[in-house]
């Protein structure tokens, strides 16, 4: 088992949400696989994720298997099996060799109506099989306008992690996306980001005493090169979930060589 103090590997996620098709998604992976392996001191300072469509877990788990790139997926059933057209389950996830997969995005909680009942069930479902979720919290401008931020996200917070057996939350992942600065070129300052991501720290330690203080924490909304390292240099932003600039090599590289 890691002590309190070692350090903490940053994960530089990718969400490619509805983007890129399975076909160009392969091209893609070779590239930036080809990109890493000619970067001869890249070492082992970050942890590199793409959560990609599920059209495109099976070629891009495939290809990337054995190499530094992760591949998850964005969202999971909350059931097991059954009668759920057009869902995907935890352990057909599972058996692609994915290991991550995001629960509770803005996106599907605002245009899918998710809320912390259902985002805890999909996060239980996802532990169960052996993958890590990244659940995602985040408030809407009004609730920061309202001085009600860090009220809101602990709430998702607390909902997303209810029964949550200890021994697997362990390997859980956190994602604080201020909904505000998704896709908007808006991102938070960085001493916001890192006076949330404490917040969250200090529940997380609360509620898990041998390993809260382990859990990454990351930052998402508007991440790109300019700003990546100033929000990765805070102490309890644990690396990024990444949109719009996880679609470009380049800027997925500079934004994973800001974590050095
Ligand atoms: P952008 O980086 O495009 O703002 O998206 C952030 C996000 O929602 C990642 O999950």
């Amino acid at each position: 088992m890691q002590s309190a103090d070692t350090p903490i590997t940053p994960l530089i996620a990718g969400n490619w949400k509805m983007n890129r098709l399975p076909s160009e998604a392969q091209a893609w992976l070779r590239d930036l696989l080809a990109r890493l392996e000619a970067d001869a001191d890249r070492g082992s300072r970050s942890e590199l994720l793409l959560c990609v469509p599920f059209t495109h877990l099976a070629g891009m788990s495939e290809l990337a298997f054995g190499t530094p790139v992760g591949i998850g997926a964005q969202d999971v059933s909350r059931h097991e099996a059954g009668a759920y057209t057009g869902e995907v389950s935890a352990p057909m996830l599972a058996d692609l060799g994915v290991r991550y997969v995001i629960v509770g995005h803005s996106e599907r909680r605002e245009y899918h109506a998710e809320d912390d009942a259902t985002v805890n069930a999909k996060a239980q479902r996802a532990l169960a099989h052996g993958l890590t979720p990244i659940v995602c919290v985040g408030e809407r401008q009004a609730e920061r306008d309202a001085g009600r931020a860090v009220e809101v996200v602990l709430g998702q917070l607390a909902g997303a992690l209810e029964g949550l057996e200890p021994g697997s939350a362990e390997r859980l992942v956190v994602a604080y996306e201020p909904v505000w600065a998704i896709g908007t070129g808006r991102t938070a300052t960085a001493d916001d980001a890192q006076e949330m991501c404490a917040a969250v720290r200090g529940a997380l330690r609360e509620r898990y005493p041998a390993f809260g203080a382990r859990v990454r924490v990351l930052y998402g909304g508007s991440m790109k090169p300019s700003n990546a390292a100033e929000l990765l240099a805070k102490p309890d932003v644990n690396g990024g979930l990444i949109g719009g600039a996880s679609l470009e090599i380049d800027d997925l590289l500079a934004i994973e060589r800001a974590t050095a």
